[in-house]
């Protein structure tokens, strides 16, 4: 278990498509998940992709407990996806703000689906299906853009809707409650 170094934007290796996991269970995929795990709560962070600490494979980790940074965030119990596959349900999106730890100090508001239906495998290569909505589908979305090389700037509707976190609040176009995680 280690915490891992977290690539910022404009190191190539965050645009590469990750490649799907193939073996389940094994020490090495332990290993990844570990580091993730450790690198997410080190960065106080809601997600990590492993593209994110270099390695391009199609795992992801999120989960928020109760946290005074997000207090309007509803708590997600920490989740595994492997090869990962999304589907919208509905065409409704909303625009919400979001942050990363591979573009620290900056927020941005990005327009997601509200619902989606996700299925991955878990670390052991079970099936994972939900079907989630608001703060748990952004999240997903998220993560699992860094799993085809896409980073929140990427999806900007409004290229002016972006910018330093504090500014953003000394201004007030981010309101303080708002669950502007990076991950
Ligand atoms: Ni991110």
């Amino acid at each position: 278990m280690a915490v891992r170094t977290v690539l910022r934007l404009g190191d190539p290796l965050l645009r590469r498509q990750a490649c799907p996991v193939t073996a389940f269970g094994t020490p090495g995929l332990r290993a990844l998940v570990d580091d993730l795990r450790d690198t997410m709560a080190a960065r106080d962070g809601a997600g990590l992709a492993a593209p994110q600490i270099a390695v391009p494979l199609q795992v992801v980790i999120f989960g928020i407990t109760r946290n005074p940074r997000y207090p309007d965030a509803a708590p997600i119990a920490e989740t595994v996806l492997i090869n990962p596959l999304i589907t919208p349900i509905g065409t409704e999106r909303d625009g919400g703000w979001e942050g990363c730890l591979s573009v620290p100090g900056l927020r941005g508001l990005v327009p997601r689906w509200r619902r989606i239906h996700y299925r991955a495998h878990d670390l052991e290569g079970g099936v994972i299906e939900r079907s989630v909505e608001g703060f748990h589908a952004r999240v997903v979305q998220h993560e699992c853009d860094h799993l085809d090389g896409v980073l929140f700037p990427d999806r900007l509707e409004d290229p002016r809707a972006f910018g330093f976190l504090e500014e953003l609040h000394t201004s007030g176009q981010l309101p303080g409650a708002d669950p502007a995680a990076e991950s």
